[in-house]
């Protein structure tokens, strides 16, 4: 098996992740530093990160979270503020957030350790949905504001693709969108003459914060995890 994948399923990072970790000169093979991603390996070929040795495959997890604002979507801060990934309990997992909210924003956000589904789940060619409920300023988003978000708007890192967009009540809208730009949704609003006050993700593929509190989490179902494994869905 390719040594990224090696890692991701033991559960050290998603295989992204893990090819930035093979790179950075992290990972040893029998002692000798390696850092080409593909190199093959299997569970005695001795691969170690950081001087550890992995052990087998960790069991998979996948937590729903409900961020609180001031909250970091990674898994450490070097500066010690919390994360994402303080709020579960990972009885000595390694687990990292799947993508990125804004550290303002709040809602729905899932953690785990299963480096294929987390891969999966970001990468853009499988277009998972996303939904977020926005507070804006100035109330109320004008029809051709509206129309302007659902058919696409310019941003400076090319134009978005058609998004689902209805305002709940003046000023608050429902956006529905399926790729991961970095603040993308704020910057929609801002192109089209709106700030976003707050911002909170409310689905994810099929998944739905429903009452969750602030800052609680559920572990996924067996059933629930292999609903997300077939998105996209919708
Ligand atoms: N879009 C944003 O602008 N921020 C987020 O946190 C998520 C989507």
């Amino acid at each position: 098996m390719r040594l990224a994948k090696f890692l991701a399923h033991a559960g050290v990072a998603s295989r992204r992740g893990a090819e930035e970790i093979i790179r950075s000169g992290r990972v040893q093979i029998a002692g000798t530093t390696v850092t080409d991603p593909a190199r093959d390996v299997d569970i005695d070929s001795g691969v170690a990160v950081d001087g550890k040795f992995l052990e087998g495959p960790e069991e998979r997890m996948v937590f729903l979270v409900n961020k609180p604002k001031g909250v970091l979507s990674t898994a450490a801060d070097t500066h010690g503020r919390r994360t994402i990934v303080d709020l579960v309990p990972s009885r000595g997992a390694r687990l990292y957030p799947v993508g990125r909210l804004d550290a303002d924003s709040t809602g729905l956000i899932l953690v785990t350790n299963d480096g294929d589904l987390a891969q999966r789940l970001t990468h853009p060619s499988f277009e998972v949905p996303r939904t977020y409920r926005a507070a804006v300023r100035p109330a109320p988003v004008p029809e051709h504001a509206l129309r302007r978000l659902r058919e696409g708007v310019d941003l400076d890192d090319g134009r978005t693709a058609p998004a689902k967009v209805r305002q709940v009540k003046p000023g608050v809208l429902e956006l529905t969108i399926h790729e991961g730009r970095n603040h993308q949704v704020k910057r929609m609003c801002e192109a089209v003459g709106h700030r976003v006050n707050t911002l909170q993700r409310i689905r994810f593929g099929p998944l739905r914060l429903d009452d969750l509190p602030e800052g609680g989490h559920r572990r996924l179902k067996a059933a629930e995890v292999e609903n997300l494994r077939r998105t996209p869905s919708g």
